[in-house]
């Protein structure tokens, strides 16, 4: 096969009747293509490598394009001709450069198999490294928590003061769930990665294609078998976008937890993730994490965008799919950095113990413990429920613990036929009202306990430490890929 047959380099690309005229740019993807510059190499270079290999375009065909393609690559997205996208301009760059032949490239595909893969491979890219970032935010939680087990803070329901708690077990809890917004990109990543190349325009090709091929040089662990399918499906976008707006949600609420411990003064965020106020000098602002807060309406606006445009679409391409793409891109990059942020802002902030130690008794917050007390030692749970009610009924917030037992003995004698005594000692009701021993009390298997709370980040750190290996092994699966292709393209420039 030689390279000496065919139109100019312009017509084999762009037909002159489709040219011009004003949709042009409103039809182009050229600009943010950007983003699928590399990708879209790789793929031609994958593809070219296995024609050759069939033999359905010669060695030296092949090589020329490689060669050109090596060219396109050095000179940058930003040197490439006009065309209505990356495809068709590093295609019209290829054929300019090669002549005629360049155009055996896109023998036996079509844009559609083209740019599915292209996104595949780049999303598949952005997922691991906001994989990465979700671990690295969960170490920053898992350190911190390590380091404030006994760090005795309010916990709230409705916003009103519920039980004590700790800063730890606090802290653990969000890197539980950002394990499993890690979980869900993983899972995505793994849909992604399928190769769609080879199903052409949606309906197959004439030419001997070895589909597995070219998955492999690009390091897709599968292919989507049906070609109608394969250029059609962006339930991987879906899928990856979901778990972004899963992870903005998670954020999101780390973020307020955040910004309601400043507000009380029980953590001081590092000047780094604070603002100030343009006015008022006392001011220090948690602006940084009031922005990882709202990125949640970016991330779901994305998946909602993502949806709403890939709804009701029939099989096979449609331009439409074009405008589903960007929703992906920023939704990656945005949940990313927000990650990025949340784990430093996490990583420096610094605990009051002694803020949130006075204010963790607050609103009668260990009066749980002693119901459970009354209930431990024969009461039914109710009825030591509502003397415990009883009693809040008749002291202040912030009364004494000296006080607080006096208050329940008065409820006891009106609520049972026996003294408070008959159940639990002074003592006893002492501890478990303090807001420390309300903590330690409760040990459960998951519970705020310093104990419980330790056993639980052994847990959290081996899970860290698998999602971190299957990051790591993807990585290198994807290395290891770039170099079978450039051995490859080696063999014919
Ligand atoms: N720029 C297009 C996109 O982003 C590429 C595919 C064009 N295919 C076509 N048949 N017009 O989806």
């Amino acid at each position: 096969m030689s390279g000496d047959t065919g139109g100019n380099a312009e017509t084999v690309v762009r037909r002159e009747r489709f040219a011009g005229g004003p949709a042009r740019s409103f039809m182009s993807s050229l600009d943010a293509d950007t983003r699928i510059f590399a990708a879209d190499l790789a793929v031609d270079r994958a593809h070219t490598v296995m024609l050759a290999e069939q033999g359905i375009i010669g060695d030296d065909d092949a090589g020329a394009i490689l060669d050109a393609l090596d060219t396109v690559e050095d000179a940058g997205h930003d040197a490439l001709p006009e065309g209505e996208d990356v495809h068709e301009a590093i295609e019209s760059a290829v054929v300019a450069d090669v002549g005629p032949a360049g155009g055996r490239m896109h023998t036996a595909r079509s844009r559609n198999d083209e740019v599915a893969a292209c996104i595949r491979y780049r999303f598949r890219e952005d997922l691991l490294d906001a994989a990465e970032a979700t671990l690295d935010l969960r170490g920053a939680l898992l350190d911190a928590a390590a380091a404030e087990t006994e760090t005795v803070v309010p916990g709230f329901t409705h916003r009103q003061h519920a039980q004590p708690t700790t800063v730890g077990h606090l802290l653990a809890s969000y890197a539980g769930a950002v394990a499993r917004d890690t979980d869900r990109l993983l899972a995505a990543y793994e849909r992604t990665n399928r190769s769609p190349l080879g199903a052409a325009a949606f309906a197959g090709t004439t030419f001997d294609v070895d589909r597995g091929r070219t998955a492999d040089l690009l390091g897709f662990h599968d292919t989507i078998e049906n070609a109608a399918d394969a250029v059609t499906a962006r339930d991987f976008l879906i899928e990856g976008c979901g778990a972004f707006a899963a992870l903005s949600a998670t954020l999101s609420g780390l973020s307020t937890d955040l910004i309601e411990g400043a507000k009380d003064g029980h953590v001081d965020l590092d000047d780094a993730y604070a603002s100030t106020s343009s006015i008022m000098p006392q001011k220090k602002n948690p602006d940084s994490l009031e922005l990882v807060r709202a990125v949640a309406g970016d991330a779901v606006g994305d998946l909602t965008g993502l949806l709403t445009t890939l709804k009701g679409l029939p099989r096979a391409y449609n331009r439409d799919l074009q405008r589903a793409t960007p929703h992906a891109w920023d939704a990656v990059d945005i949940t990313t950095e927000a990650t990025e942020v949340a784990a430093g802002a996490v990583a420096t902030a610094d605990w009051d113990a002694a803020a949130c130690a006075a204010d963790a008794g607050a609103g009668f917050s260990t009066a749980t413990g002693v119901a459970d007390a009354l209930a431990a030692a024969g009461l039914p749970f109710r009825t030591a429920h509502e003397l415990v009610a009883e009693s809040v009924t008749t002291i202040d917030d912030g009364a004494t613990v000296d006080d607080q037992i006096d208050a329940l003995a008065a409820a006891a004698d009106a609520v049972l036929d026996e003294p408070l005594s008959a159940y639990v000692d002074d003592e006893t009701l002492a501890d478990l009202l303090s807001p420390a021993g309300s903590v330690a009390a409760r040990d459960s298997h998951g519970g705020p306990a310093a104990s419980a709370v330790e056993d639980s980040l052994t847990r959290l750190r081996e899970t860290y430490d698998d999602h971190a290996a299957a990051v790591d092994a993807h990585r290198e699966g994807l290395a290891a890929a770039d170099e079978r292709l450039a051995a490859e393209v080696a063999d014919y420039v």
